[in-house]
């Protein structure tokens, strides 16, 4: 067995209904923040984190998914022969890495998605990246992980504090022994009531699990909302492999709402130095 982490999965075939009417055509993947749909935020931080093969759990309609990764044949060919720079194309034309497509053929939730993924996984610790929580951190939330990882092995969450009242929209964490930014897990609640939760620690969208959670995931479970959900098949885990979460140095951005999908638009924008200097004088003007 590896004791590298160098696949990740990418969960993207759910419907995205929170950002309806953008994702009824468009997947909510590809929407963009300031000038690059979310999926290159998520495989920009899985590169510069080790990863070497991205497996991306699409569905219908995400074809724009696995295109986006592939050199743009006739775009390069046609702007080079009508003598335009190709500058802006660079930022999405590094080396992904291999690019891995699986499908969900059902929505039947994030568990059912990363179990989607089981025969490329494989035998081997994996990363999984949700891109619509776009972490803006140096260096990036995955490599933060990763690092920490090398030294507690087994599986690892990513977790922030989340405010009381929010508990309802996160799995849960029941802590443990305490050392820095590192918590032990002994349980974990999915989307708890706030007089029922364990914590204050919600999950975020990073991991690094074992292979062994495909094997509960294969029992095929249903949890909140009926749907089979990553964060019961990772309970059940819990106990016989070292099993921690890490608050990461990093903001992070749910895009996957409305809100944080329009915040996310304008601090990825005030922090570069083409556009943050007008787009603050805007704002200072309304
Ligand atoms: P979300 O909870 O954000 O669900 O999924 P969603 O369907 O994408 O969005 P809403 O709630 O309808 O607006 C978290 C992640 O899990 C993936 C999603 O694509 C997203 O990256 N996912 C979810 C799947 O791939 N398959 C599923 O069945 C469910």
């Amino acid at each position: 067995m590896s004791n590298r982490v160098r696949k990740a999965v990418f969960p993207v075939a759910g419907l995205g209904t929170r950002l309806l009417p953008a994702t009824k055509t468009m997947p909510k993947e590809m929407l963009t923040i300031v000038d690059r749909p979310l999926i290159q935020y998520a495989v920009d931080e899985a590169r510069e984190a080790g990863i070497e093969q991205m497996i991306f759990v699409t569905g219908r309609g995400k074809a724009a998914l696995v295109d986006y990764f592939d050199m743009a044949f006739e775009l390069e060919t046609t702007m080079r022969d009508a003598g335009k720079s190709l500058d802006a194309l660079a930022s999405a034309r590094t080396d992904y890495g291999e690019i891995v497509a699986v499908r969900q053929q059902e929505p039947l939730g994030l568990g059912h998605a990363v179990w989607c993924a089981r025969h490329i996984v494989g035998d081997e610790p994996f990363a999984v990246l949700l891109p619509d929580d776009l972490m803006a951190g140096t260096p990036g939330a995955l490599k933060q992980m990763v690092d920490a990882w090398e030294q507690v092995g087994g599986n690892m969450l990513c977790t922030e504090e989340v405010p009381a009242e929010k508990t309802k929209s996160y799995g849960v964490i029941a802590p443990g022994r305490v050392d820095g930014d590192l918590t032990e897990v002994l349980g974990l609640v999915e989307k708890p009531d706030p007089q029922d939760a364990p914590s204050r620690l919600g999950v975020i969208g990073r991991y690094i699990l074992q292979p062994q959670v495909m094997q509960v995931l294969d029992a095929g479970t249903r949890g909140a909302g009926g749907e089979i959900q990553l964060t019961d098949a990772l309970a059940k885990v819990i106990g016989t492999q070292p099993f921690n979460a890490l608050k990461v140095n990093a903001v992070r951005h749910d895009c996957g709402d409305k809100l944080g999908f329009v915040l996310a638009n304008l601090a990825l924008a005030l922090e570069r130095p083409d556009l943050g200097p007008q787009v603050r004088e805007y704002l200072a003007s309304l």
